[in-house]
């Protein structure tokens, strides 16, 4: 099995999660409208979705294949905090069989605004169409479970790897589930997320590795690879 398959509705919403999959086309006109009129009306319009698919497609194949460069993912439980259409935990299950766990916002704020969010107020995401796109790829309703992080219980078992790309430490900050990762990590827990504070976390975690660094971005993060909380 190969690519994915991705309906108009996820499209719509991979394009807010990931803006580098939106062309230039596409960038100027929600500049031109605001982020709520693109997100609401002008990209139903303006999406070339097979183009997306493929798109997406590769680059969470590229991703994948980073993280399988550094980290075991077999028969390994994975956590994924803010996976967005989770395009990336879909492709490990596909060549791992690892069990998935999503947790995430169900809401897409009104006005998206990228960067940094102090009250953690901003999210684009819908736990339906991330539910359907994993099941309209063929992922087996047993395999995974979605937990809306403002409702429901969080999961409290053990896992052994936990990505957060660009979501947690990029977006909003690591303290909003420092006390929950302690719970569900053990000793060799692999997490990985996106920082602009790497050294920092030499200070919480015994092992720290850089694994990626964008450099061309506003943002100039790396993507580390923690284990063992201090
Ligand atoms: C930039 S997107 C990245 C999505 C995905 N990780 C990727 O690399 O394509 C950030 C995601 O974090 C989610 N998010 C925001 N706050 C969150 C929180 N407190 N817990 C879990 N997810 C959150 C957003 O809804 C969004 O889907």
């Amino acid at each position: 099995m190969s690519k994915f398959n991705l309906e108009s509705e996820a499209a719509r919403l991979i394009i807010l999660q990931r803006i580098e999959l939106a062309t230039p086309f596409l960038k100027k006109i929600r500049k031109l409208f605001g982020r709520y009129i693109f997100s609401n009306y002008i990209s139903k319009f303006f999406l070339d979705i097979k183009s997306i698919e493929k798109k997406y497609y590769s680059l969470m194949n590229s991703e994948c294949e980073l993280l399988e460069n550094h980290i075991t993912f077999k028969n390994k439980k994975i956590l994924s905090i803010g996976g967005g259409l989770g395009g990336l935990e879909l492709l490990i299950n596909r060549k791992f069989n690892c069990p998935l766990s999503f947790i995430e916002k169900n809401y897409i704020s009104k006005k998206v605004k990228y960067g940094w969010d102090n009250d953690n107020s901003e999210a684009y995401n819908d736990l339906k169409i991330l539910k359907n796109f994993l099941l309209n790829n063929h992922l087996n309703e047993e395999k995974f479970k979605i937990y809306d992080c403002d409702k429901d219980n969080l999961p409290e078992e053990k896992f052994d790897i936990i990505v957060s790309l660009y979501s947690l430490d990029y977006h909003y900050d690591f303290n909003i589930y420092s006390e929950y990762l302690k719970k569900v990590c053990h000793k060799e827990t692999i997490l990985v997320f996106d920082t602009i504070k790497a050294d920092l976390y030499k200070k919480v975690f015994n092992k720290v590795q850089i694994i990626k660094k964008d450099e061309q971005t506003v943002h100039k993060s790396k993507r580390i690879m923690c284990s063992n909380f201090i």
